[in-house]
């Protein structure tokens, strides 16, 4: 799987999807670009996410606040005062760390300790091997397992009675029982605020100092009566809103999974008080199907209930996708009761509620928030998406199977030959269909290659013009998965791609 992830990084850049920010300088640690296939890409998925959202649902509208917002904002929220990573420093090496990652880290290798016992046994004893069984009897298995779960457990316990003393105890403890860095040299543990500031304001004396939104649906709530008012909006409804978003992650790595500048795709949803865990099942619903709808296969996500809630929530829930490096959280989906509305009240000193005609009285809602990360759901697509095939004849293919409505191209149409004609006529087609899709044109190298080339760019059809198509009018279309070829009237391709690329 770390060689299926490593292809995953070199392939994005191969075919223009991804790329390091300022690479030529070296690039800049988990800040990324979205090149030409992949802005193209990106966009859809958001389009996508946007259908399924406002265009869909008639009591959810979109909004689009800035990314600065006043700094009391984050006050109110709690960002300012709790929205913090515990990072230590090894003195030796001097590299940082989050303390948490680093014990996770530990407990990981305990875990590849009890496995390399267990494939040991299972070579050993060969058919006859119950691994159930020996999971649960041998020793060895046994220890490791339960040192694993002691640390993750004593590290939450610490972690939450801000027992920073003990978690620098127990990395100082794993280092020696089991070595990860080398080192033992380790500073105390501190909190860091994982907001970037800045400076707004041209002179030094009326400089107000900012911060960059770490997620976007603080403009939800700021906004909450002006759009209720505006659109009289009538509970329950929900904001949607996409937009950049900002960490400054220490644990930056697995490439655009966490990243410092990101995207988000969140809607918040306003209910009666009482009803939200009602709208909580219903959302959780709604959206594991939006993610089914994409057609990958469904055993890929699961949900993760949350049993520790964050002091703002009664109810929260990860939907996670097994990404090449194991199932991490894609999406969450949290009851977030009154919390925000009732702190921004306190800290603004207006009401922010919403006078129910039906129950002849005001409230402030109840909030069930759906968030997902775009450069997420990017990664999950690209990386479920590139497969490695052997085909009947022996020889193999690399293919983007990115499902077609998502596909940066939607057709590619190629000449057979680069004379008589046929690429003036694969132009005309190309003008035909760009109104409706993006298309692509290639007349380099043989055909073989150049379907293979679309393929490995996720190109869901390619349109081969031949001599006979200057007679007849008609071209071959060949399918990506399949490999499937059909001729048709040009007249008709339209209709065929738009089938298949539609919504
Ligand atoms: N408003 C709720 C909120 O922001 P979150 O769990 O911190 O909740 C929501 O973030 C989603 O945003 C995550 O499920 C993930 O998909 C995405 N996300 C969070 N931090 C990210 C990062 N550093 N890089 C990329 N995506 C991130």
């Amino acid at each position: 799987n770390e060689d299926k992830f490593k292809k995953v990084i070199s392939h994005a850049k191969e075919y223009g999807y991804i790329f390091q920010s300022s690479e030529i300088y070296d690039g800049l640690s988990a800040v990324y670009d979205y090149g030409q296939n992949g802005v193209e890409l990106k966009n859809n998925i958001r389009n996508y996410w946007w259908k399924a959202m406002v265009q869909m649902h008639d009591n959810i509208v979109g909004l689009d606040a800035a990314i600065f917002m006043h700094p009391t904002t984050w006050k109110a929220s709690g960002h300012v005062d709790a929205f913090n990573d515990p990072l230590i420093d090894n003195k030796d090496s001097k590299k940082r760390y989050r303390a948490d990652v680093l014990i996770e880290d530990f407990a990981e290798k305990l875990n590849q300790k009890a496995q390399k016992e267990i494939e040991k046994a299972a070579k050993r004893f060969g058919d006859a091997f119950d691994e159930e069984q020996y999971k649960t009897t041998n020793p060895r298995v046994l220890g490791y397992l339960s040192k694993k779960d002691e640390i993750l457990q004593r590290m939450a316990r610490s972690l939450e009675k801000e027992d920073l003393a003990d978690v620098k105890a127990l990395i100082e403890e794993l280092e020696i029982a089991c070595p990860l860095s080398g080192s033992k040299n380790w500073t105390d543990v501190k909190q860091f605020n994982l907001m970037f500031g800045t400076k707004l304001g041209a002179s030094v004396d009326s400089a107000m100092d900012l911060y960059l939104r770490p997620e976007t649906a603080q403009g939800i709530f700021v906004n909450f009566l002006n759009v209720q008012k505006s659109g009289r909006m009538k509970i329950p409804f929900g904001i949607a809103q996409t937009g950049k978003a900002f960490r400054n992650e220490i644990v930056a790595r697995q490439f655009i999974f966490r990243m410092r500048e990101f995207e988000q795709m969140e809607m918040q949803f306003f209910v009666r008080p009482g009803e939200e865990l009602k709208w909580y099942e219903e959302w959780k619903e709604n959206r594991i199907k939006w993610h089914y709808s994409l057609g990958f296969d469904q055993k890929k996500y699961r949900f993760h209930d949350h049993e520790k809630l964050a002091h703002y929530a009664n109810a929260a829930a990860d939907i996670e996708f097994d990404f090449p490096f194991g199932f991490k959280e894609l999406e969450g989906i949290h009851s977030r009761t009154d919390f925000d509305l009732k702190a921004h009240e306190k800290f603004s000193g207006k009401k922010l509620q919403f006078f129910d005609p039906e129950l002849n009285e005001s409230y402030v809602p109840y909030v069930i928030e759906t968030s997902i990360g775009l450069d997420r759901m990017f990664l999950a697509i690209f990386s479920e998406s590139l497969q490695e095939e052997i085909l009947t004849d022996g020889s193999e293919r690399t293919v983007l199977k990115i499902p077609a409505v998502l596909a940066p191209n939607k057709a590619a149409v190629l000449p057979l030959v680069k004379k008589d004609g046929l690429p003036e006529l694969a132009k005309k087609i190309i003008d035909q269909l760009k109104f409706d899709f993006n298309v692509d044109y290639d007349e380099k190298d043989a055909i073989g290659r150049r379907y293979r080339r679309q393929d490995a760019a996720g190109t869901p059809f390619c349109i081969t013009v031949d001599h006979e198509s200057l007679t007849d009018g008609s071209v071959t279309i060949r399918h990506r998965d399949t490999m499937e070829q059909k001729r048709v009237k040009i007249d008709t391709l339209i209709d065929v791609i738009g089938k298949e690329v539609s919504v």
